[in-house]
């Protein structure tokens, strides 16, 4: 009941506050010094620990965040330090890790960043515990950054219309892929479209690129195998069946719990498979915004390690919002650790780094723009084929999926991924697509998320 409460209470205030609008904080914005003041210690020792208001500063921690992820205390200790999308950083330094949204404010259509400082944010030890709560300031003050929220509602209420002839031209354009008509999508509302896609909130301005492959990236990379797919490898599938996410922007929990699912069957040989909960993360996760969106680092990772995930059976999926967290408290929690993103931080990633971590670790969180024509991928490799028509424009969203293996078209030698959707199994390949790989299209190769559930 207690942490029912707790989190239905992080969920109303931390959810409206980041669930409006996030800030729009950049790397760049970010890195330098800054001085976090740190309230007293929680004594429970737990992790229900409200930070709405900040406790009095029982201590200070200056903290140099340098290029292009290491941290380094007032007295030279060496730390690790992350953006995490547009939206905050996480801290790890002398066994404790620092996570905070950045600051902002929301008046109306106006929102104001104020990259210097971060909301009330949480700290702990790199065990989980004593945690407390903190807020940081930059020495060097910013300039606050103003932008206005996305368009009145009044357009996206209206119904999704198949654009033919942009599926006449991708069919008879390029031969790559092949798109059709899904008749459920012009039952759905514009608005729902772009929840599905993504939701509104996870478009990342300024998203980072894929690096260069290092030359310890490209010499790990021989070693594995021409091609790999997670469901089919040494005769056995280790990955969860396809689920639907209806018209609620939770691709990021999808995509989550289905890392969870997949890793637990690659540790235990596939004697455990789990199904996780979704809708506990929609429902309960204060790191996330609902039905609205949210992202994998912060939920595969961070919730993961922080609060654990449930079963299916323990809060089954609704794809509703809620501001009360329907998990049974009896319900026991899976944890995990080590997340990261997949190249060591934000901005790190790239194919071989990606191959290197699937092959050994098991399936992985990854992103991706979705463009118009991508709604209607029945089968082939994608590519953003830049034929939708201009009077139609769909606003681009990041939608995170699970990629669970590679290969090549072996007439074409077209490279391609292979990645789990969450739009059921009448969708693309069996609820799977492929997509080209080792050009970073759509930007899929630039935040692929990794953790390791402890089974
Ligand atoms: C938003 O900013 C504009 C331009 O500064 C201003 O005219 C308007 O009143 C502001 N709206 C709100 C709701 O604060
Ligand atoms: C966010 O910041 C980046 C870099 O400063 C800028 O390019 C982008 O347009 C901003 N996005 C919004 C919505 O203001
Ligand atoms: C994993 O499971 C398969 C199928 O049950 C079995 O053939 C194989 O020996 C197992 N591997 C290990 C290392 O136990």
């Amino acid at each position: 009941m207690e942490s029912i409460l707790f989190l239905l209470f992080l969920a109303l205030s931390v959810g409206t506050v980041s669930g409006d609008t996030p800030a729009n904080c950049t790397y760049d914005d970010v890195r330098g010094t800054w001085v976090f003041q740190i309230g007293q210690a929680d004594n429970v020792n737990t992790n229900k620990l409200d930070c709405t208001v900040m406790p009095a500063t029982v201590s200070t921690l200056t903290v140099k965040l340098l290029y292009p992820d290491e941290a380094v205390d007032e007295f030279g200790n060496k730390g690790f330090w992350t953006l995490i999308y547009n939206q905050g950083f996480e801290v790890v330094i002398r066994n404790r890790k620092y996570f905070a949204f950045s600051r902002y404010k929301q008046d109306g259509k106006n929102v104001t960043s104020y990259c210097d400082q971060t909301l009330n944010g949480w700290s702990h030890d790199t065990s989980d515990r004593n945690w407390a709560c903190y807020m940081g300031k930059k020495t060097e003050a910013l300039k606050p950054k103003y932008h206005t929220v996305l368009p009145p509602k009044v357009q996206d209420d209206k119904y999704y219309t198949t654009d033919y002839n942009m599926l006449y031209n991708i069919n008879s354009k390029q031969s790559s892929w092949k798109a059709g008509v899904y008749p459920h999508l012009e039952k759905m509302t514009m608005d729902e479209i772009i929840k599905i896609a993504g939701g509104r909130k996870s478009r990342i301005n300024g998203q980072p690129r894929a690096v260069r492959p290092t030359e310890k990236d490209i010499q790990n990379s021989r070693s594995y195998p021409e091609a790999f797919d997670w469901r089919d490898h040494m005769g056995q599938d280790f990955v969860s069946p396809i689920r639907n996410q209806e018209s609620c922007g939770s691709c990021y929990a999808f995509s989550s719990m289905g890392m969870h699912e997949a890793r637990v069957r690659v540790i235990t040989n596939n004697t455990q498979q789990p199904v996780f909960s979704p809708q506990d993360i929609v429902d309960c996760s204060e790191y996330s915004q609902g039905c609205e969106g949210g992202f994998p680092y912060l939920i595969a990772g961070k919730y993961a390690e922080d609060f654990g995930i449930v079963l299916e059976s323990c809060n089954p999926y609704n794809g509703k919002d809620s501001t009360v967290c329907h998990t049974k408290t009896s319900c026991s929690r899976m944890y995990a650790t080590d997340y990261k993103y997949v190249g060591g931080y934000y901005g790190g990633c790239n194919e071989y780094a990606m191959i290197t971590a699937l092959v050994k670790n098991g399936p992985m969180s990854v992103s991706f723009m979705v463009y118009n024509d991508f709604l209607h991928y029945k089968s082939g490799v994608y590519h953003y084929t830049q034929l939708e028509n201009s009077f139609n424009p769909f606003e681009i969203t990041n939608h995170a999926v699970l990629l669970v293996g590679y290969g090549k078209v072996e007439e074409t030698g077209e490279k391609y991924w292979i990645v789990k959707n969450s739009w059921g199994t009448t969708w693309g390949e069996d609820g799977y697509f492929r997509i080209r790989r080792g050009s970073d299209e759509c930007a899929i190769e630039s935040i692929a998320v990794e953790s390791t559930p402890i089974v």
